[in-house]
Parts: C-alpha cells; structure tokens; sequence
C-alpha cells in the first residue's frame, strides 16, 4: 500500500495505534516503526528484522520538545539539537521516566536513543501519533539499509501493516549517533551528519569506547551485501561488479559512485547501488579507494563493515 495523502497518515497512525509496523521514510533510509510505548509492538518489530534484542532502537519524535519527553538533554545536546534538527542526528542521553520509550525498546538501558527526522510525510505521522515511534532501518537484520521505496518494502514488506513511499532518500546513510552523557560527548557511529559540523558546535568528540553495551550496534558484519566486498580497488577483476568513485569507464557491472567524485553524492548512491551490484551475483563487490574527508567517514565505515572487517 502506498501512503502519500494526509488522509492515509491517518492510516498509517491507525496501523501503529493497532500495534502494527510502519514502513517510512527518512531523509537518511526508510526505517521500519513501531509505537515506542507498546512492548508488544516493539517485540513484532525485533521479530520482523531479526534483529537481536541487545541491540537498542532509536525514537523518532517530531521536535524537541518531543525528544524532552522521553530523554534528559544536557546542555550540549540541546545545542546540537538546534543546529541540526530536524536532520540525520541521533542523541543518545539518559532515558527520561515514564517518557514512553519501553524497556525492549531501549534493550533494558537507561539510556535512549533520539532523533527529530526531516522527511515531511513522517513528521506529519510524528505530529499526528503524538508520540514517540521506534524505527530501526527496514532491512533485515545484518542487510544494507533501504534508500527506497520498492527496497524498503522488498526487505520487510512482509511484517508491515502501512507503506508510506517518501522517494529516494536524500542523505542516504544512517543517522550520525552521538551519546551525550557523563564525560565527553562520543561518536557512537559516524552518518549522515558529517563530524565536522558537530564539533563545529560542541568541540572534538571523543571516539566511541569499544564496549559493546555502550554502543551495541556497532557489530561487524553489518550492512552487507551477499556478495563478498573488496575495498580500494583500482578497478574490477574478472567477473567481479565495480562501485566507481570519479572518472571511470563504463560497463555492465560499474556503477559510478559520484562521477564528479562527490562523497555526498557517492553517500546517496551507496546502499542502492550496491544491491543494484549485488543483484547481478558478481563473483565480489569491487570499490574504489573513497576519501575520508565529510561523509566520507561514515562511507568508509559502512564499507568496511560490508567488507567484514572489525569496526
Ligand atoms: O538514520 C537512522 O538512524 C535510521 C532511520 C530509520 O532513522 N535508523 C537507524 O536505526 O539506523 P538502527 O536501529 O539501524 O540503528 C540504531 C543505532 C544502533 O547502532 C544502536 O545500537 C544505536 O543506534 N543505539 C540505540 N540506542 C542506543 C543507546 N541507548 N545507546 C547506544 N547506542 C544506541
Ligand atoms: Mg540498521
């Protein structure tokens, strides 16, 4: 079912009302939402991605005032609240009690994960439920994030009650996390929001300590492709596809990146093209060397994780 009018927003609040799962777009990647509130819902939702429980959701809130109810800000975080929301932040702060994000939710921390999206049509959903939604990316567990409609609903169609088609996204990598507790504020998983915007307001951020609990979703192996990925690749090898950043030729199996060699551009394309690679069952996934420079970080990251290596 595709969902644009406000009318099907109404819809669409119904359906997570019910308890039931939502397909819906980010500026960043469709997420897969659920009523943060409701652990029956949030337990569907694990199910849906096969997702462990250990691994906690990040609630999406239509403002800031929103992210209040179900967190505790800090000075620093309200200020990158401001700077930068809506848009592809995730503040990770303590839980607020009673603030209607449920224990599952959260993977039993007493800590929570917040976030004002961009996307028009799920602000309106966000304004119209009321409260705050779960969304974890709407790929199954281990997959590349959904950066469009049709993949959205090709990973977990199956689980959700409500599509709503946004159009591609524009970002096109995950959230920017960023834990803002005791001590210096840390880059739990570089995103959408380039690190040097953040420390433009708040000053260096520390890395993320390797803790799992702190921060549980950053596993290896995630993100991949079936096909195996061979990073800094000047080029493809017999049988392999190509995932191009810049001048390159062209071919059956390259998909260029950014021609113009853009990271913002490449961060658009990334995790639809490499379905579109992995679609064509390449002996491997070629990618060509991409700089670290803005959203360069997070491609990198990702990539690395597809390739399997230890983040
Ligand atoms: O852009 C995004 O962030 C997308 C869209 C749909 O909003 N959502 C997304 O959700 O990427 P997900 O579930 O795939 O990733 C959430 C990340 C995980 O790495 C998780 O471990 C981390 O946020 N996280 C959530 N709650 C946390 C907490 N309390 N402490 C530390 N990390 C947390
Ligand atoms: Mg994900």
């Amino acid at each position: 079912m595709a969902v644009r009018t406000p009318s099907d927003i109404t819809e669409a609040v119904a359906a997570l009302k019910a308890g039931g799962l939502v397909i819906l777009p980010t500026e960043t990647v469709y997420g897969l939402g659920a009523d943060a509130g409701s652990a029956e819902a949030v337990a569907r939702l694990y199910e849906a991605k096969g997702r462990p429980r250990f691994n906690p959701l990040i609630a999406h809130v239509a403002d800031r005032e929103g992210a209040e109810r179900v967190a505790v800000l800090d000075e620093r975080a309200r200020r990158l609240a401001d700077a930068f929301w809506p848009g592809p932040l995730t503040l990770v702060a303590p839980v607020r009690d009673g603030g209607g994000v449920c224990d599952l939710a959260r993977a039993g921390l007493d800590t929570v994960a917040v976030r004002v999206p961009a996307h028009p049509l799920t602000r309106m959903l966000l304004d119209a439920f009321g409260g705050p939604v779960v969304a974890p990316s709407a790929n199954r567990s281990g997959r590349p994030s959904p950066t469009n409609f049709a993949d959205a609903v090709e990973e977990t169609g199956f689980a959700a009650a409500a599509a709503m088609d946004g159009g591609p996204c524009p970002v096109g990598l995950e959230s920017t996390v960023v834990a803002c507790l005791d001590g210096p504020l840390r880059l739990l998983r570089p995103g959408g929001m380039d690190r040097a915007a953040i420390e433009r307001i708040v000053g260096p951020l520390a890395e993320a300590e390797t803790d799992a609990k702190r921060s549980p979703g950053r596993l290896a192996l995630h993100y991949a492709p079936d096909a195996p990925v061979r990073l800094e690749a000047s080029g493809p090898r017999q049988g392999e596809a190509y995932l191009a950043f810049g001048p390159a030729p062209e071919g059956p199996l390259v998909w260029n990146l950014s021609a113009t060699g853009e990271v913002r551009e490449a961060a658009a394309n990334l995790f639809a093209y490499l379905r579109a690679a992995d679609r064509a069952k390449p002996s491997a996934i070629a990618v060509a060397p991409i700089p670290e420079t803005g959203l360069g970080e997070a491609i990198n990251d990702r990539l690395r994780r597809a390739a399997g290596y230890v983040g």
